[in-house]
C-alpha cells in the first residue's frame, strides 16, 4: 500500500472523463487500496481515481459513519429524488469551500472490489459524495457548480 499524490487545481487530467473498468485486476485492487489508504491520511470523505492520476471509474468513499465505506468501480447514479443544499470541498482543491446543491438522496448502482453488483440508496452527506466522486469521474469538478457568492478561500497564503 502507499499514499498517491493528489493532483490539484489546474492539472488538465481532472476536467477528463475517466474509462470503465473492464476487469477488476490486481493493479486495480492495488489502485484501491492506495486510495482507500490516501483517503484516510488527509480525512477526505471520498476520491476518485482520476484525483491520484487514473483515468479509471473507481471511487472509494468513507463518510466516517459506521458502515459507510464503500468501493464504488464503474458507479451509475440511476435516480434522484429532492435536494439539499450543502457545504462542499474537495482534496484537489484543498482551500476552496462553497455551497452547492445536491440532491437529496440517490440510487447508485455499481460493482464492489469483489466484482460484486451493489444498489445503494443514499441520502445526506452519502448522497452528497456519491455525487461529487461520480462527477470527478466525468471531469466535473464542484468549483463550476457551487452557488455564486458562497466561494470561501482558506489561508490563500499557503497556496
Ligand atoms: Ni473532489
Amino acid at each position: 500500500m502507499a499514499i498517491r499524490t493528489i493532483r490539484e487545481e489546474g492539472d488538465d487530467i481532472l476536467r477528463k472523463k475517466s474509462k470503465n473498468v473492464e476487469l477488476i485486476d490486481e493493479k486495480i485492487l492495488e489502485l484501491i487500496e492506495d486510495m482507500k489508504e490516501t483517503l484516510k491520511k488527509y480525512n477526505g470523505v471520498g476520491l476518485a481515481a482520476v484525483q491520484v492520476g487514473v483515468l479509471k471509474r473507481v471511487v472509494v468513499i468513507d463518510t466516517y459513519e459506521e458502515g459507510e465505506q464503500f468501493v464504488l468501480i464503474n458507479p451509475e447514479i440511476t435516480k434522484t429524488k429532492g435536494e439539499q443544499t450543502v457545504e462542499e470541498g474537495c482534496l484537489s482543491f484543498p482551500n476552496k469551500f462553497g455551497k452547492i446543491v445536491r440532491p437529496a438522496e440517490i440510487t447508485v448502482k455499481a460493482l464492489n472490489e469483489k466484482g460484486e453488483k451493489i444498489k445503494l440508496v443514499a441520502k445526506g452527506l452519502l448522497a452528497q459524495a456519491v455525487c461529487h466522486e461520480v462527477d470527478h469521474l466525468n471531469g466535473e469538478l464542484f468549483i463550476d457548480k457551487i452557488i455564486p457568492g458562497s466561494l470561501e478561500i482558506i489561508n490563500p497564503d499557503e497556496k
